[in-house]
């Protein structure tokens, strides 16, 4: 039978009986219908930081929507949405930044490209309208995200995407280079993940993200990092920035700033990019979202910062790496890996040359009936496990995926 629910990235086809229903979820453990237990070695969709069950964040989200919930178009404002926005824009790199607010990467990554692209224009530079994508990054699917996302076949089928976009090589900064010199007193900004990870988590290669943010300095350029994934001790700094020590001018977030308890994304704004929107005081920020800034999403948002800080999260995720890197690199040096990639609780096995991503589907296959979670991609396995998860159960993750590849 076909489910009445179009699922996400999903054959529309696909029977209802061939979906795992899930049930319940506590600490890095969730369970489906059938009672069958699952480590979460992907932390949900990679966004789960503090483990599932928390009562410390259902209870603020219900203290929350018992109190207010209201939307926070102007005049309106809210305590707990401010203090959300405050609580964001301080753990960042940007100084004295401000957050723009909604409810998904995808809006995050949306939002960043038009604010760009407002920075020239209200800079008065109507031509500088190109954004450049870098190949293999993952984006979201909202229109301008799925322009700029490197993954060809997610662009593939929607007719005429946003146009003025440029790709640049993934891993060859020359690329880059390259592509600024022929347009760079166009080029509105750039859009970049500090570690790809739906592409197949890729961290950058030496020098790629300080060359990319010395040559948006140069050009006039605003640097976007998406980090959707990389935010909230993902990499181990509270964001990819301060792990690779690149300051960028716009930072998407999403994901990790609830661990997906409510849904909740936004921008970071540099101060510079804040004058230029600021400079006119009769000027209108036409932009926003009927949930931007959602109370109950900022409420979980809070909780779960307290969480990541008062357990030592960002740190853990520095651990939790070194113990899958050992655990990755044995399976690589017997031949059951290709290789690893990784960095903190964000790490891809790549199968052996010559497989296939169906083989690699049936790997993942046999790792969840043998109850761990990780996702397929392409021919790499990624893992992205809660913060809260033990050295037992990362263990046991790598004993699952071992006995699978064999
Ligand atoms: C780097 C990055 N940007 C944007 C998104 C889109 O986020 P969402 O699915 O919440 O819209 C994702 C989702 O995986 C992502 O990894």
């Amino acid at each position: 039978m076909i489910p009445r629910l179009l699922h996400p990235f999903a054959k529309p086809a696909k029977d209802r009986d061939d979906f795992r229903e899930l049930v319940r979820a506590e600490g890095v453990r969730v369970w489906d219908s059938t009672g069958k237990e699952y480590i979460d070695g992907l932390g949900s969709l990679w966004y789960c930081q503090v483990g599932y069950g928390r009562a410390e964040i259902i209870e603020a989200v219900e203290k929350q929507m018992q109190e207010l919930v209201y939307n926070l178009f102007d005049p309106w404002a809210s305590p707990v949405s401010e203090a959300a926005a405050e609580r964001i824009a301080d753990l960042s790199p940007l100084d004295e930044a401000r957050v723009f607010l909604c409810c998904s990467g995808s809006e995050a990554v949306d939002s960043a490209f038009k604010i760009a692209r407002l920075t020239a224009q209200l800079r008065e530079q109507p031509d500088r309208q190109i954004m450049l994508r870098r190949g293999r990054g993952y984006h979201g699917v909202n229109t301008a995200g799925t322009s700029l996302q490197g993954i060809a076949p997610n662009r593939e089928n929607w007719g005429d995407l946003v146009p003025h976009v440029l790709e640049i090589d993934p891993d060859d900064i020359e690329s880059a280079a390259r592509v600024f010199a022929e347009h760079g007193d166009n080029i509105a900004g750039v859009i970049c993940e500090p570690v790809q990870g739906a592409g197949g988590v890729h961290p950058p290669t030496d020098d790629y993200l300080r060359r990319l943010r010395e040559m948006c300095t140069a050009s006039g350029a605003l640097l976007i990092f998406d980090e959707v994934i990389c935010g909230f001790g993902r990499t181990g700094s509270w964001f990819g920035a301060q792990t690779f020590g690149v300051t960028p001018d716009l930072m998407t977030f999403a994901k990790g700033v609830t661990s997906g308890y409510q849904p909740v994304g936004g921008v970071i704004v540099s101060r510079a990019v804040c004058a230029t929107l600021e400079a006119d005081a009769d000027f209108l920020f036409r932009h926003g979202f009927t949930y931007s800034g959602h109370p109950a999403g900022c409420a979980a948002a809070l909780a779960n910062i307290d969480i990541i800080e008062r357990e030592g999260l960002v740190a853990r995720a520095d651990e939790i790496g070194e113990r899958f890197a050992a655990g990755l690199a044995a399976l690589a040096a017997d031949g059951s890996l290709a290789t690893y990639r990784g960095i903190g609780a964000v790490w891809a096995a790549q199968m052996p040359d010559g497989t296939e991503p169906a083989q690699t589907v049936a790997v993942r296959d046999a790792m969840l009936d043998a109850g761990v979670i990780c996702r397929p991609i392409g021919t790499s396995l990624g893992f992205c496990p809660p913060l809260v998860i033990d050295d037992a159960d990362i263990d046991l993750m790598l004993d699952v995926l071992a006995t699978a590849l064999a």
